[in-house]
């Protein structure tokens, strides 16, 4: 049977959950798509740090030894920030490699010339792990962007900050506390900074802003609050008033066509829609002209929601590629 040599950029939390879910669903795989799938390298940033066995696959701390491997077809990435992420994926496209991130930083920043780029050598990207983890709302809206027109999005987009106001409320613990937790259950970025100040749903939203509406606001007219800002004393003030904190991401196009975006923390009462949204689960409303509203609720952030999703871009990539819809 052929193979497929795939290669994991990043062993952090998400490259790690890749790892044991293609080992893990690998015969399952191979029914589904006639292809077997095998992990030929993965790429970390210290060498001598302790990790857990890869038998037969090269570790390397060297871009070069990955892209320069015969025959790589498929790169997963789960690096942070924009580079040297980007770079890595642009080498990777022009050796022909299809691409599967979960780099939102990046992705927020550059999915024009990445998908330009792909399109050029007749790969694809898959990026449904950059926006809402496990929640599939980029397959949804792509998916619904085939009849509807979306005109607002709202939602919760970072399971960190949902989760520390949850804890917050329930177990009035400190701020730190939660957060801490937050890190150990692998939902915090490795510098919780872009969690905690918004910045991390900022940029999922102008991920799910260029694939909705083509186009993305002026990031500077955007205000992007954090929650950081909000003490236990705040949280239990609500409470008694029977609010809930939520961190909310929300953009809207009028009928001008011009985006207005925000990111921040709203109280909320029980009859709003996010009220019920607990710990770590991310929710995204998406308001079309045909459907109406459409809501997805699942886990945000966390190994396996996140790398699961990565190997189902991975199978839809693959049998695309083969010409064939996957029906299990
Ligand atoms: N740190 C992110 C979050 C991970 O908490 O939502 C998923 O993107």
């Amino acid at each position: 049977m052929a193979k497929i040599k795939a290669a994991i950029l990043g062993f952090g939390t998400v490259g790690q959950g890749i790892y044991h879910i293609v080992n893990e669903k690998k015969e399952d795989l191979k029914k589904s798509l006639g292809l077997d799938i095998e992990i030929s390298a993965i790429l970390v940033n210290n060498l001598a740090k302790e990790r857990i066995q890869t038998p037969g696959v090269l570790v390397t701390d060297d871009f070069e030894d990955i892209i320069n491997i015969p025959g790589l077809q498929v790169v997963f990435e789960a690096i942070v920030n924009e580079e040297p992420a980007y770079g890595y994926l642009c080498k990777a496209i022009d050796k022909g490699c299809h691409v599967i991130t979960a780099n939102k930083v990046m992705f927020s920043k550059y999915s024009i010339p990445l998908h330009e780029r792909a399109k050029s050598r007749g790969v694809f990207i898959g990026y449904e792990a950059t926006t809402a983890g496990g929640v599939p709302v980029i397959k949804t809206l792509k998916n619904l962007l085939q009849v509807n027109s979306v005109k607002r999005i709202q939602g919760i987009l970072n399971g960190t900050s949902n989760y520390i106001l949850t804890q917050m409320r329930l177990n009035e613990c400190q701020f730190n506390d939660a957060l801490t937790e937050a890190q150990d259950l692998g939902y915090a970025e490795a510098d919780p900074y872009n969690d905690i100040s918004g910045q991390d749903a900022f940029r999922k939203l102008m991920i799910l802003s260029a694939l909705a509406f083509k186009k993305q606001p002026n990031w500077d007219d955007v205000r992007v609050v954090g929650i950081d800002g909000i003490s236990l004393e705040d949280v239990k003030k609500a409470k008694q008033e029977g609010l809930r904190y939520r961190h909310v991401a929300e953009i809207e196009q009028d009928e001008n066509g011009e985006l207005f975006a925000s990111v921040g923390p709203q109280l909320v009462g029980p009859d709003h829609p996010l009220y019920a949204i607990e710990a770590v689960n991310n929710a995204v409303a998406l308001d079309t002209n045909y459907i109406g509203t459409l809501t997805l609720v699942g886990p945000g952030a966390g190994m396996y929601p996140t790398a699961s999703v990565m190997v189902e871009d991975y199978a839809e990539i693959i049998g695309k590629r083969a010409g064939f819809m996957i029906t299990i």
